[in-house]
């Protein structure tokens, strides 16, 4: 008797899980439309924005600096961004031709930005009095933006939070004693409801769960109960597209893309063999937060040359900002934004439901290659302006027409064949102009017959 119902029990079990499991299932394609609206977008502002914009010297300042509570309060008793001006900074975001935002909801230090009813660590209780979320949201968008959120699974504020290895108080041995009576479960409950709490009044588009660290004196999958999480985002919002930093890599449900940051991937990421949604976050200058004496600025051109590999290679690039404690973006940020912006608006096209290139379109020397498959086009980003000729080979009988991308005045090009010609190649050769097109980077838009 007992073992027919501890079967029955198992039976149920597995029917339970199996059914949970189904909700997530998908199959490629409705994933890929469930991701169309980011993958067409390709250009997206990351916004990392919170009490360490004050001490102006990393977004990890309390960490890195080993800083109490009540060392890191000065932050939150005199955070007032009272120059706030979440229109302003939508409009420079499009302005930029950036698609969607991912602001930090909370990041590592506990902070909210917004007026979480499950925590008095929020912007309405500082200075600044009021809600700073839900006014940057409307504002994104009414500029067209979509709006995701980067929540920190870390917490360094929390009173359950344990004591870990990238905890501020690591070293400090009285804390460390005090981690038997935190409670990570009430923490994972703090979060789930915190983001619940997100998805249910402000429905973003995407979540960015940040990050999952396992291992010895580490954090991941059981300590923010990564599984039930995931489950009642899914069943929330089936729509809302998630990255992949709950330590559920192993899952089908768990992630949506993978997120390498602050490097280039060699090629488009993958994993099993398989390729797979990507998007780069990127710094400006090394910091998320704003970091008023760094200076490893990367130029205008390094920025857009950045985009424009990372969708040569079928990825996203979500570029950040670190706007400062009175809620400017400052003069450095600004220059590069609107630098992008000056190039995207000549070059969007290039950028915009563009990807990897078909294989047998190789690239030529110092160019990168994108591809907009509705369009059938190819875009051959020129790195390095050459003299006169631009050679391709393997391109002879596929291309109709060609023509600079920044104002539309025909490219001519010459196809040579065997008999006769030097080195005795097949080869398609553009005649550029002597004088580079006066852009940070030119495009040649190819316009290929169709097979
Ligand atoms: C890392 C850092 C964090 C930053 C994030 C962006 O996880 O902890 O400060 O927010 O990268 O991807």
């Amino acid at each position: 008797m007992t073992k027919k119902y501890a079967l029955l029990f198992c039976l149920c079990l597995i029917f339970a899980s199996s059914n949970a499991r189904a909700e997530w299932r998908e199959t490629a394609e409705q994933k890929a439309q469930r991701l169309a609206w980011w993958t067409e977008a390709r250009f997206g502002m990351f916004i990392h924005w919170g009490l360490y914009a004050q001490a102006a010297r990393h977004e990890w300042v309390k960490n890195r600096e080993q800083m109490t509570d009540a060392q890191y309060q000065k932050y939150f008793d005199t955070f007032n961004p009272d120059l706030y001006d979440p229109a302003a900074w939508a409009k420079t975001a499009k302005a930029a031709g950036m698609k969607y935002l991912v602001v930090t909801s909370k990041h590592h230090e506990g902070f909210c930005l917004w007026d979480s009813k499950y925590t008095d660590y929020k912007a309405p209780n500082t200075p600044y009095g009021k809600d700073l979320l839900k006014p940057m949201v409307e504002a994104f968008r009414a500029e067209g933006l979509k709006v995701g959120f980067y929540y920190s699974l870390l917490d360094w504020h929390h009173p359950d939070y344990t004591v870990d290895r990238h905890h501020p108080m690591r070293n400090n041995q009285d804390e460390r004693a005090k981690n038997p009576q935190r409670d990570m479960k009430k923490y994972a409950d703090y979060v789930y409801n915190q983001v619940e709490e997100l998805l249910t009044t402000l429905s973003p588009d995407l979540m960015w769960l940040d990050f999952s660290f396992p291992g010895p004196d580490g954090k991941g999958r059981d300590d923010w109960q990564s599984e039930r999480l995931i489950q009642m985002v899914r069943e929330k919002m089936p729509n809302v597209i998630v990255n992949d930093r709950l330590d559920l890599l192993d899952t089908t449900y768990g992630w949506d893309f993978r997120t390498p940051e602050q490097n280039m991937p060699r090629e488009w990421v993958a994993m099993n063999g398989q390729r797979v949604p990507w998007e780069t976050c990127q710094t400006f200058s090394g910091s998320w937060g704003y970091y008023r004496d760094e200076e490893t600025w990367k130029s205008p051109r390094q920025l857009v040359a950045m985009l424009i590999e990372v969708v040569s290679k079928g990825g996203n690039l979500l570029l950040n900002v670190g706007p400062t404690g009175r809620g400017t973006f400052d003069a450095r940020a600004m220059a590069r934004l609107d630098a992008m912006g000056q190039w995207m608006k000549l070059h969007s096209r290039s950028i915009y439901g563009c990807t990897q290139a078909p294989a047998e379109l190789k690239a030529p020397a110092n160019c990168f290659l994108t591809y907009n498959p509705e369009l059938n086009r190819l875009y051959i980003h020129v790195m390095e302006w050459p003299f006169k000729s631009l050679h391709l080979y393997g391109y002879n009988g596929k291309v109709a027409y060609a023509q600079l991308l920044n104002d539309a005045s025909e490219i001519r090009f010459t196809e040579h064949g065997r008999a006769g010609d030097e080195g005795g190649e097949t080869r398609l050769t553009f005649d550029l102009p002597v004088k580079q097109p006066e852009v940070a980077v030119p495009v040649i838009e190819v316009f290929l017959k169709a097979d």
